[in-house]
């Protein structure tokens, strides 16, 4: 009987650490937009920072957008309309700015929304901007877009600007 009551507890610490641990840190083959429930923050922050690894370090918005933003995109950039078509390539004729880099990159998540902070500079194409741009979530998916853009001119009266 001991035997059994502690085979049963060994089952429901295995079955509770496996159900529950991998939801939020294995990253997804695609986001859900129906995910809920008490871990979707900490699903959120990882989709987030698995977004900006494909946007900004492997420079793949297609990868990106179809992991994280397969459906509706709603923009808010003044110079842009909404839709993942448009926006896919846009980014993608962007990142094949010669000299393109992004560094500076911070990411920050809560209250449905994700944020990425960042500098993208490219010397050969006059390009220095700090940006940030604000991500809104539908389960772990993104459906919302707003951004932020400052031109770094390199002569800024604060010696701490930007970063
Ligand atoms: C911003 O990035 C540059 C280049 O990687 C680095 O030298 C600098 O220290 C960074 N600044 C901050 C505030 O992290
Ligand atoms: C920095 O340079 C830009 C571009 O030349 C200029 O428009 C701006 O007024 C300058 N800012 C300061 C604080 O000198």
């Amino acid at each position: 009987m001991r035997f059994l009551a502690a085979f049963f507890i060994a089952v429901l610490y295995w079955a509770t650490t496996i159900t529950a641990a991998p939801a939020i840190i294995k990253p997804f083959k695609v986001c859900d937009p129906t995910a809920k429930g008490p871990f979707l923050r900490q699903r959120q922050e990882a989709a987030l920072k698995d977004f900006a690894k494909l946007f900004l370090i492997d420079k793949n918005p297609k990868a990106a957008f179809d992991k994280y933003i397969p459906g509706e995109y709603i923009q808010h950039n003044p110079d842009a309309l909404s839709g993942r078509e448009v926006a896919i390539e846009y980014l993608i004729t962007l990142q094949a700015t010669p000299g393109l880099v992004y560094s500076n990159i911070t990411l920050i998540s809560g209250n449905g929304l994700g944020l990425l902070h960042y500098r993208r500079k490219s010397v050969q194409a006059d390009m220095d901007m700090a940006i940030m741009d604000r991500m809104g979530f539908k389960g772990t998916c993104m459906n919302e877009h707003w951004d932020v853009r400052q031109r770094i001119y390199g002569n800024e009266t604060n010696p701490l600007a930007f970063f």
